[in-house]
């Protein structure tokens, strides 16, 4: 059984005027996405922001932004690409990793919260802003994820400040006169099991209670998505089930007036509405394996080499053929590209267009130019009219020689 391919007759007449390989996202299942999550939380005094490392692509941030979300932003680049785009300042977290001075006075000169995860650099924010606002990011010492590489939070996660280490943080804040007014977590991605999602949460709601001049807890991202057609992805109505109430009931407690509840999915939003397109130009049948190498591979999407993850690939040209097991293999000097081993895909043969479903979120966003190959084109489709716009070209062998030649 096949995922189902999103607007599969669009796909054909995209592939056909722009080629491939192309990046294909579509507007009205990312708008279906968010207004899945709102009406899931509905009831929580809720902010959410978008964690754009997902997808930075403009018109799917513009969505973002007109759906009144905010942006986790952990970078110089992120955080300037956030505020050129008209984010408001107050809907921008900035959670870089290892932040250095500069990164720390950047966010500050733009008004911008940081979100601090290292008790060395809440002091150097203390020494350098007293009395300013900050959020810490916590690890509550439960992770979660979809492979080891993913989980950021536990013993062995380098990410957020121990929960056992909350003593050390108020003393700080108290010496520097510093306002604690979020607390973060992040746990992991790709989580399907809303217990732990749960517990992670509570252990976030017992410490809050330490702090009374909150304005926000933020319980970070992490949401999975089915990838698999008999996968269901984190289900929803029993993770808002266990949530919703007992977050209200919190709320109502918590010694701070007006706390909000901040979460920043990335993945959740944006994997399901995007699709790579990629072109069939070798079969290669050896005597255990058939080859199906495309004009694509893990420089384009890197999923399936690092974390070994399923994306489903379905031949968009031969839709009702017979299938076949191939290694559907990208163009890359390396043995880990790959995008499927020992597969069962409809029949396959040279010059047909296979769809990589659910490669919204961290496809393009961690694609490279690796073995001097341009990255994908990206095409963003309009809801509701459907029509579609280029929005990322592909760059000719040419212009990529030339740049190298000029330090580019
Ligand atoms: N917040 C923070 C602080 C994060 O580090 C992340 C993701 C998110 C939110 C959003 O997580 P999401 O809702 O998308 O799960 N490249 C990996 C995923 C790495 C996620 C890194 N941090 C993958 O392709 O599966």
């Amino acid at each position: 059984m096949f995922k189902s391919v999103p607007h599969s007759e669009t796909l054909l007449s995209i592939a056909a005027c722009c080629g491939t390989p192309t990046y294909v996202y579509f507007d009205d299942i990312l708008s279906e996405k968010i207004n899945t999550l709102k009406h899931h939380l509905t009831g929580l005094p809720l902010q959410l922001l978008y964690a754009m490392k997902a997808n930075q692509s403009i018109p799917v941030m513009e969505r973002m932004k007109s759906e009144g979300l905010g942006i986790d932003a952990v970078s110089p680049g992120e955080l300037l690409l956030a505020l050129k785009m008209g984010f408001p300042k107050e809907k921008i977290l900035f959670s870089a990793n290892n932040m250095t001075d500069e990164e720390m006075h950047l966010a500050k000169k733009h008004g911008v919260i940081l979100n601090v995860g290292e008790l060395s650099r809440l002091e150097k924010l203390g020494k350098a802003y007293p009395g300013s606002e900050v959020c810490v990011r916590l690890n509550p010492q439960i992770g979660a994820g979809h492979h080891k590489h993913v989980i950021t939070a536990g013993a062995e996660s380098k990410f957020g400040i121990p929960v056992e280490q909350i003593e050390a943080i108020k003393t700080i804040a108290s010496t520097y006169s510093l306002k604690v007014r979020g607390l973060h977590q992040h746990i992991g991605s790709g989580i399907l099991d809303a217990d732990t999602l749960w517990k992670a949460i509570s252990v976030m709601l017992s410490t809050s209670l330490l702090f009374d001049d909150l304005h926000f807890i933020n319980l970070g991202g992490g949401l999975g998505i089915p990838y698999k057609a008999d996968e269901s992805g984190l289900p929803m109505h029993e993770f808002a089930s266990k949530i919703v109430a007992p977050l209200q009931s919190f709320i109502k407690q918590h010694p701070a007036k007006h706390l909000q509840i901040w979460f920043e999915p990335g993945r959740f939003f944006t994997a399901e509405c995007g699709v790579l397109l990629a072109t069939v130009n070798t079969i290669k049948p050896t005597e255990h394996i058939t080859f199906a190498g495309v004009d694509s591979g893990m420089n384009h999407l890197v999923r399936p080499a690092m974390y070994g993850a399923y994306h489903e690939v379905v031949n968009l040209s031969n839709p009702d053929g017979p299938l076949h097991r191939y290694d559907v293999v990208g163009n890359i000097c390396e043995s880990a590209d790959f995008f499927a081993k020992g597969r069962m895909v409809q029949q396959l043969r040279e010059g047909d267009l296979v769809a990589v479903l659910d490669t919204g979120a961290y496809g393009m966003s961690m694609a490279n130019s690796y073995n001097m190959r341009s990255l994908p084109a990206e095409i963003f489709v309009d809801a509701p009219c459907g029509e579609w716009r280029v929005i990322r070209q592909r760059k000719t062998a040419e212009s990529i020689a030339e740049n190298a030649l000029n330090g580019l």
